[in-house]
């Protein structure tokens, strides 16, 4: 099995070595490797510092190729000639990630908050463009479809069953993101007095 951008493999190779033979995690990140290293609990697996490309292993040899929230950085029509020159034949190429789904907001002090529902996705990708995110992040917002479209193989099969519905108070969700990467670059940047998240999300929902 082969886990490509395996950053630091506690959430994605260590999670299948149980089932394979033999496992390797490839990152582009030399400080990932070494924490996937580091952090490593398993005997069957090998940790490589190689390009999402440059697979190291044989011509038909891998029963399944995981991709962990890391597929969105590669360019798939080359990814798809080189699986299909490790994988054995009835192979899998599996690439998953975690996206938001709708993002739905409400007013607590009513009685029937449940039922008043508001759509904030719109909000979110307003936030988005404030802090010149990674056309990435968009395409995550919108599940990702954008790369499903580009993938040829035509045995793809796109699966969104696995569906959680949480809860939290705005002061949660803006902590959560807070920890998007492309928000602590701006805030860091460009030294902003105004803080997009406190600011502007803030004035579009008292508006609804
Ligand atoms: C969002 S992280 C996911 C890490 C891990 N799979 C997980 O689920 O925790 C994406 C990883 O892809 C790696 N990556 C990005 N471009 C890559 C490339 N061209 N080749 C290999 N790894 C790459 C990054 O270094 C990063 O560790």
């Amino acid at each position: 099995m082969l886990d490509v951008g395996c950053g630091s493999a506690t959430l994605s190779t260590q999670t299948f070595t149980s089932y394979f033979e033999s496992t390797i995690g490839i990152d582009i990140s030399e400080v990932k490797i070494e924490e996937a290293k580091r952090l490593n609990k398993c005997g069957n697996v090998a940790f490589e510092l190689i390009d999402g490309y440059d697979f190291p292993v044989e011509d038909n040899s891998v029963h399944l190729i995981t991709f962990a929230t890391s597929i969105h950085f590669l360019d798939l029509k080359l990814l798809e000639k080189k699986c299909e020159r490790v994988l054995k034949p009835g192979g899998c190429c599996a690439a998953y990630a975690i996206n938001w789904g709708d993002i739905t907001g409400f007013s607590v002090g009513r009685t029937d908050w449940r039922q008043n529902r508001v759509l904030l996705n719109l909000i979110v990708e307003d936030f988005y463009v404030n802090i010149k995110a990674h056309l990435n992040i968009f395409a995550a917002l919108r599940r990702n479809q954008q790369v499903y479209d580009q993938i040829l193989n035509s045995s793809k099969i796109k699966l969104q069953e696995i569906v959680r519905e949480r809860e939290m108070t705005l002061r949660q969700l803006k902590n959560v993101f807070r920890t998007v990467g492309d928000y602590v670059i701006f805030m860091k940047h460009e030294k902003s007095t105004t803080d997009p998240l406190e600011f502007h999300i803030y004035i579009r929902i008292l508006h609804f």
